[in-house]
């Protein structure tokens, strides 16, 4: 049976303004950039592409710019992504002004503009089947869209990636019980911990069977966190050191005495061929084709969840994040399908 699946995200569109400057600029002082590129980005914009990329076939981005934001457009349109649903507004489209040195010393100010404008488009429109969201956007329109059902029979598979962390009273407002799966960085991870077990003295760490993971040091934080939502599939992504996940969906074959539902995946990151260029864009390049790998199981039609698939999904993850890592800029690095594929074989 083929199905057809549809991702609808809700997200931010930004235009990343890079200054080239030898020393970031002190209070009180005027200096000359050398240079001054411009790209789309933000963090809608840049997993709608890496979706695109990786192979999804229905990716609509749902959002706002200004006018100064449609050429942002375009290139979003050019990238393969459904553009229908994001308007345009009489006000300036949000923005991030990097100063960048040639040591790799950033400085970065946000302006939230358009994004943070109220957008006319509050449910989710019927095929969908995947939602994914950041934390770019006012939260009650991320909750909106994670609350969402698409279909009288189903509700989509929802994915989040807690990015910039939510405040306390947003993690409160959150409504945890309609996320299939949380990405997160280790950073994240932790912050989200500490927010939802409150008071409560840490949460034991039980022995893992084979217990290399114990060695790993975001395990016992991964697993305290999923203990606090114990439904939810939790991807950590742990930079140099690869990926963890802990997956209380999968189903489990006829070797479930020798693997849990507990137990985490691990996987250490691709092998480089060039070495580490620019990091910027990686978290987003993985959330993509970790989207477009679920997607794709849902078109094969397949029900229920096996070790083997989140493992095989993950594997061209961190491949992807990988030639991410190796290119210079964040969306326009992010590498296509069958660039990914053909590093695997
Ligand atoms: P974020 O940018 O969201 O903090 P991470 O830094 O964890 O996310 O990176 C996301 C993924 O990108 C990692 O899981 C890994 O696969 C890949 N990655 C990041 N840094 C490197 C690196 N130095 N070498 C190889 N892969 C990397
Ligand atoms: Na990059």
């Amino acid at each position: 049976m083929t199905m057809h699946s549809r991702c609808v995200i809700r997200g931010s569109i930004n235009i990343d303004e890079f200054f080239h400057v030898k020393k970031i600029v002190r209070p009180g002082e005027t200096i000359s950039s050398l240079e001054l590129s411009r790209q789309a980005g933000g963090k809608g914009a840049n997993q709608a592409v890496a979706l695109a990329k990786a192979g999804a076939n229905i990716v609509s981005l749902v959002g706002s710019v200004g006018e100064d934001g449609r050429w942002v457009v375009e290139y979003l349109k050019d990238s393969g992504v459904d553009v229908a649903d994001i308007q345009i507004i009489p006000e300036p489209t949000g923005r991030a002004v990097i100063q960048l040195t040639d040591d790799g010393e950033n400085s970065i100010i946000l302006f939230k503009g358009a994004n943070y404008a109220s957008h006319p488009k509050k449910s989710i429109s019927s095929g969908v089947t995947h939602v994914l969201l950041q934390n770019e956007i006012p939260i009650e329109d991320t909750l909106t869209y994670l609350n969402a059902q698409a279909d009288a029979s189903a509700f989509p598979i929802t994915i989040f990636n807690p990015s910039p962390m939510l405040s306390d009273a947003e993690i409160e407002l959150f409504t945890w019980n309609k996320l299939s799966w949380l990405i997160v960085n280790e950073g994240e991870a932790f912050d989200l911990y500490k927010s939802l077990s409150g008071d409560t003295p840490d949460i034991p760490i039980p022995d893992v069977n084979g217990s290399s993971f114990v060695n790993i040091p975001a395990y016992s934080t991964l697993f305290r966190l999923s203990s606090c939502i114990p439904k939810t599939n939790i991807v950590c992504t742990l930079g140099a050191a690869g990926v963890l996940a802990l997956v209380p969906s999968l189903q489990e074959t006829a070797d479930a005495s020798t693997a849990l539902n507990s137990d985490p995946i691990f996987l250490p990151v691709a092998k480089l061929q060039n070495g580490v260029i620019d990091t910027t864009g990686a978290g987003d390049c993985f959330t993509g084709y970790l989207v477009a790998g679920l997607m794709k199981l849902h078109d094969e039609g397949v029900k229920a969840l096996r070790r083997e698939d989140v493992m095989s999904i993950l594997k061209r993850c961190v491949q992807a994040a990988g030639m991410c890592v190796e290119k210079r800029g964040a969306m326009e690095s992010i590498p296509l399908a069958r660039e990914v594929d053909a590093m695997m074989h």
